[in-house]
């Protein structure tokens, strides 16, 4: 068997996603690649880790020839509210790294690539509620716009090249195993973090923002369960609606507050708040579900429950 590459996988997916494919795949057929971020101890004790910049092509091709390399986990990017600080590199790391990638999976014949997308590829033209699965994409950041362009990317090489590249439109995904920051979801992730360390937060998006959102463990199982499904059940080559919840921040402090009484949040809006107010308050997941059977396990109780007890354990 062909090892699988997790690109990214020191990030905010990748910490959750390595572990879950080297406990299904094996430890030895899972290289865990980062860029300059050391591992985790989990990560570095699980099976084999290389550090690699996806942008450079030459240095990518070496590694997937020296771990024979037949899949590709290609997570590594900059997220919406590091974009907006620096649109050149945004572009140049999204892109490259994903031309460098889907054509070494070419020239290679690989079996698969997975890619996330976002529920960034929307902007305020979109329709918000139950977001359709094919629909208005005009993004207004410069991740938006490189999650699309990706996302036609993907579709291209499958119709040209027969590659079978996989994607999913992740919406804001919660973990406490690890915290990468530079998105616009990330508030639904402080929360908890300061929610255990002060028992206070203050949120840079206002108490009505709502945003689709889903705990890790869902987007893990989405991610195994879109690569494992027979090819002929994928009908969407660009990527897939996927989503679990759709609460505003008012309602996560409040849930929050639920278990941690003393615990307060004030609202102070940012530049963020632009990105969050661009993007949806729900998704239709449908056709996810349809192909291939997509249903969300975590609801806002136990997913609050689970970050709390998970936070409270690390510290
Ligand atoms: N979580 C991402 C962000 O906030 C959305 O894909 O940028």
């Amino acid at each position: 068997m062909r090892r699988s590459l997790v690109i990214g996988a020191v990030g905010q997916i990748g910490c959750d996603l390595t572990p879950a494919l080297r406990a299904r795949l094996g430890a030895e057929n899972v290289v865990a690649a980062g860029r300059k971020t050391p591992p985790t101890p989990e990560l570095e004790a699980g099976g084999p880790f290389v550090f690699v910049d996806a942008t450079d092509r030459a240095a990518l091709a070496e590694v997937i020839e020296a771990h024979d390399i037949g899949t590709i986990y290609h997570l590594a990017a900059l997220m919406s509210a590091d974009g907006e600080r620096n649109p050149d590199l945004a572009w140049q790391v999204n892109m490259e790294s994903l031309k460098n990638v889907l054509d070494l999976a070419v020239a290679r014949g690989m079996d698969q690539v997975f890619w996330p997308s976002s529920i960034a590829v929307f902007g305020p033209t979109t329709p918000a509620e139950m977001t359709p699965q094919r629909t208005v994409l005009e993004p207004t950041t410069i991740y938006g716009a490189s999650k699309l362009a990706g996302e036609h990317l993907c579709h291209y090489y499958h119709l040209r090249h027969g590659l079978d590249v996989r994607s999913l439109r992740y919406p804001g995904l919660i973990t406490y195993k690890t915290y990468s920051g530079g998105g616009t979801t990330d508030y639904a992730v402080e929360i908890f973090i300061e929610a255990i360390r002060a028992d206070r937060y203050r949120c840079f998006v206002t108490p009505e923002t709502r945003l689709p959102m889903m705990y890790m463990d869902d987007a893990v199982r989405a991610t195994l369960d879109l690569m494992t499904a027979d090819a002929d059940r994928i009908s969407v080559r660009t990527s897939y609606n996927i989503t679990a919840l759709s609460f505003t921040a008012a309602e996560l402090a409040a849930e929050v507050a639920r278990h941690r009484p003393g615990f307060t949040c004030d609202f102070a809006p940012d530049f963020r708040q632009a990105i969050a107010d661009s993007w949806p308050d729900s998704i239709d997941d449908s056709t996810a579900n349809a192909d291939w059977g997509w249903t969300p396990a975590f609801d806002l109780p136990a997913l609050a429950e689970t970050m709390l007890a998970g936070l409270a354990n690390r510290d």
